[in-house]
């Protein structure tokens, strides 16, 4: 493998531009410090960090490359990026998109799962424009996938979003390269890591009020906990998967979507007798009346291998013509897992350029 390595021939050097600086974007500019010369020796990847360009955190551009390290102290310290020493400040994501020298823009925004935007503005005229788009985002993908992916292609230039669905446990690419010749029938499992862990908190006898609230300081839900708990933020990556992976033109309402406001601490126990575990699970499956997807919690016995999935891990399980089940087990948030996952899809390019 690492003779393969080595032998790859030198790739270009990618300009990069952040959209959006929060957790997952601090998460990749972490990583791209800590192994900016492993990267190179081992995958032959360099880049430049040019832009960045976040709506709390303020933007500067300097088109020779910033100082990731000094970015993110400043950041750590609570100063606005508006204050680095050098190159232009109070860029506006857009005109950083189109006017800085950046050849890949890291689309690290908020989510809109309703209309994708605003990121998914920032993807289009991204591509648009000839740049490469690595995105965590699931609004764009969700909302817009298919038609961001031609157009990157149109242009060539590549679309990718491998954290958008179960962060950097990989599953966008399991499907697509490692899978590729097995027909996937249907897509199952655990897909939100925060009422995975309310539930198994449950189960060891804590009323969901106590759970969501451990959940909360724990840092794996947010102050307004209704996308995790309604399940709507699984029913953005169902209808991902749905889309992108199984061929489908799913709308998010045509996942049908039920959340785990509803289970109490009785229902847990009494599913306990029988050897029960509830679990919020969301599937996806080719029927011949074409794809069903939904979101919703699940009575399965303890035997099943998504009942014994716990905390906030994350699982699916594939279910394939050649080979069967395959499942994967592994985060499905956290800054350096989704970090890892925009490295990820780095690499993809990376390995996709010619010398
Ligand atoms: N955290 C995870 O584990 C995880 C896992 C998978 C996917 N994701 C997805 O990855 C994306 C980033 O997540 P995150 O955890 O890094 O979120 P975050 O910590 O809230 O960071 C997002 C940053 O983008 C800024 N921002 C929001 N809208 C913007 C705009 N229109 N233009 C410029 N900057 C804007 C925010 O500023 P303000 O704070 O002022 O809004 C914030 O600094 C989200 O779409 C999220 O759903 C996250």
């Amino acid at each position: 493998m690492d003779t393969q390595k080595k032998k790859q021939v030198k790739k270009m050097k990618f300009k990069m531009a952040f959209i959006g600086f929060g957790v997952v974007g601090q998460g990749l500019a972490e990583i791209l410090v800590e192994k900016k010369d492993w990267l190179q020796k081992e995958h032959g990847f360099e880049y430049d960090v040019v832009a960045i360009s976040d709506m709390k955190h303020g933007s500067v551009y300097l088109p020779e490359g910033l100082d990731v390290n000094k970015v993110l102290d400043m950041v750590e310290n609570g100063k606005s990026l508006d204050e680095y020493p050098q190159g232009e400040t109070g860029w506006e994501p857009l005109k950083t998109i189109m006017e800085s020298n950046a050849d890949v823009i890291v689309e690290v925004t908020y989510t809109d799962m309703e209309t994708g935007g605003p990121a998914l503005e920032h993807v289009r005229e991204a591509l648009k424009a000839k740049k490469h788009v690595v995105s965590t985002n699931k609004g764009p993908v969700a909302t817009h996938g298919r038609e961001l992916v031609e157009l990157a292609s149109k242009n060539g230039v590549h679309y990718l979003f491998e954290g958008t669905v179960v962060s950097g446990t990989p599953v966008i690419n399991l499907a697509r390269s490692t899978l590729a010749g097995c027909d996937i029938k249907e897509i199952k499992g655990i897909v939100n890591g925060t009422t995975n862990y309310i539930l198994s908190q449950m189960e060891e006898g804590m009323e969901y009020e106590d759970a969501l609230a451990q959940a909360q300081e724990l840092g794996y839900a947010e102050a307004d906990p209704t996308g995790d708990v309604e399940g709507i933020d699984a029913q953005g990556k169902i209808q991902i998967l749905s889309n992108m992976v199984m061929g489908g033109e799913l709308k998010l309402n045509d996942v049908e979507r039920d959340g785990i406001t509803g289970i109490t601490l009785d229902d847990v126990k009494e599913a306990k007798k029988e050897d029960m575990r509830w679990k919020l699970v969301g599937s996806t499956m080719k029927t011949d009346s074409g794809i069903k997807a939904k979101v919703g919690p699940e009575k399965l016995p303890l035997t099943h291998p998504l009942a014994n999935v716990m905390g906030p891990t994350n699982a699916l399980t594939f279910s394939t013509d050649l080979l069967g089940d395959v499942t994967i087990i592994g985060p499905g948030a956290g800054k350096k897992e989704t970090g890892f996952s925009l490295l990820v899809d780095l690499l993809e390019l990376n390995g996709n350029m010619e010398g």
